[in-house]
């Protein structure tokens, strides 16, 4: 029975691809997560930005820090990563 028990096998082993990478866990899952995650943890962790909260002046001021360092963002991305941001972590939060 060399199928049965590859398929065993299969079911032992779970199912990691649906877990997320734990650097991506403590991110507010909401739309643009994805877009943020893609440019925004490449130098550093979530962390760094999770820990804050600000106006959407301040995080563009910020965003455009990152892309002086070489974060490599386009209009499109700017603008999902800003509503991203200010959403989730604005001063209100
Ligand atoms: C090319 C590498 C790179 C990319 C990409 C990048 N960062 Fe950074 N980021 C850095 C470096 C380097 C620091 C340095 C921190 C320091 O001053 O110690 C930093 C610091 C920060 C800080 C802390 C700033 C502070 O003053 O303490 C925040 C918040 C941050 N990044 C957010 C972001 C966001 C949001 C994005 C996506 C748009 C991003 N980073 C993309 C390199 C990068």
């Amino acid at each position: 029975m060399l199928f049965l028990s590859a398929a065993m096998f299969l079911l032992a082993s779970g199912t990691p691809a649906q877990s997320p990478p734990p650097a991506s866990a403590k991110l507010i899952a909401a739309p643009g997560v994805e877009t943020l995650r893609r440019h925004c943890t490449l130098c550093h962790g979530a962390g760094m930005i999770t820990a804050r909260h600000m106006s959407a002046r301040r995080w563009g001021a910020l965003v455009d820090q990152m892309i002086s360092r070489g974060a490599k963002v386009s209009d499109e991305d700017y603008k999902v990563i800003i509503a991203y941001l200010t959403q989730n972590y604005g001063p209100s939060r």
